[in-house]
């Protein structure tokens, strides 16, 4: 992260890297559904704590194994892993193809992610392992913020991720637009999937190599 002089304080919705929100390591979820915008991101730290649902599960390593299978098309799950809030979300085909829609592409800053912000196996048009879902650490680029989820709706099908803080806008899969003063795409964690319903956040089958130490920023 980029040393700023206009660096912001430390809020609990704002949180920096290093402050005490991300050295939690507490495994829980919390699914985000259709009409939760803004409020459901700046809520999420809360939530996460009061959450009684437990569907992840200790992996190998520092990985966690986390059922799906309650994830309807559009929604959201949080996790924590390492400390980070994760996004897993199922993707409707009108999610899938707003990806590709070509007035959004060229607003974006990296729309190919030339840059490194994901394993191998997730740099590719969609930015996760199977299309379908999408799995990103809900860090903001600029400065540290908990983007909120906008779901898709009947006047916006693509759903987009926009930063509580100063205003970064992302497209589901987490790609940045220009005019945002986030620098990177959000990060994506090294992913497999065990099965149509299981998935497991912290170990890439498709990119063993990746470390999400050697990434440009989270
Ligand atoms: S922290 Fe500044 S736009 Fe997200």
């Amino acid at each position: 992260m980029t040393q700023d002089a206009d660096r912001p304080t430390p809020s609990p919705s704002c949180p920096i890297p290093g402050g005490g929100a991300r050295r939690r390591d507490v495994l829980s979820t919390v699914i985000v559904g259709a009409g939760c915008v803004g409020a459901c991101a700046l809520a999420y730290p809360f939530l996460d704590s009061l959450n009684g649902t437990k569907n992840t599960s200790l992996g190998e390593d520092d990985s966690i194994d986390v059922d799906i299978a309650a994830l309807r098309p559009g929604q959201q799950l949080v996790v924590t892993w390492r400390g980070w809030p994760v996004f897993i979300q199922k993707r409707t085909p009108e999610m899938l193809a707003s990806l590709k829609t070509a007035d959004i592409v060229q607003r974006l800053r990296d729309p190919d992610s030339k840059i490194l912000q994901q394993p191998k196996d997730a740099t590719n048009w969609h930015r996760s392992v199977v299309p379908e879902i999408g799995v990103l650490i809900g860090i903001c680029t600029h400065l540290g913020c908990v983007p909120s989820y906008a779901t898709p709706s009947p006047n916006d099908k693509s759903g987009k991720y926009s930063c509580p803080c100063h205003g970064s806008q992302f497209d589901v899969a987490g790609r940045v637009y220009k005019d945002a003063p986030a620098p990177y795409n959000l990060p994506v964690p090294p992913v497999t999937m065990l099965s149509a319903t299981h998935v497991r956040i912290g170990q890439s089958k498709g990119d063993p190599a990746f470390s999400i130490a050697s990434i440009q920023q989270i």
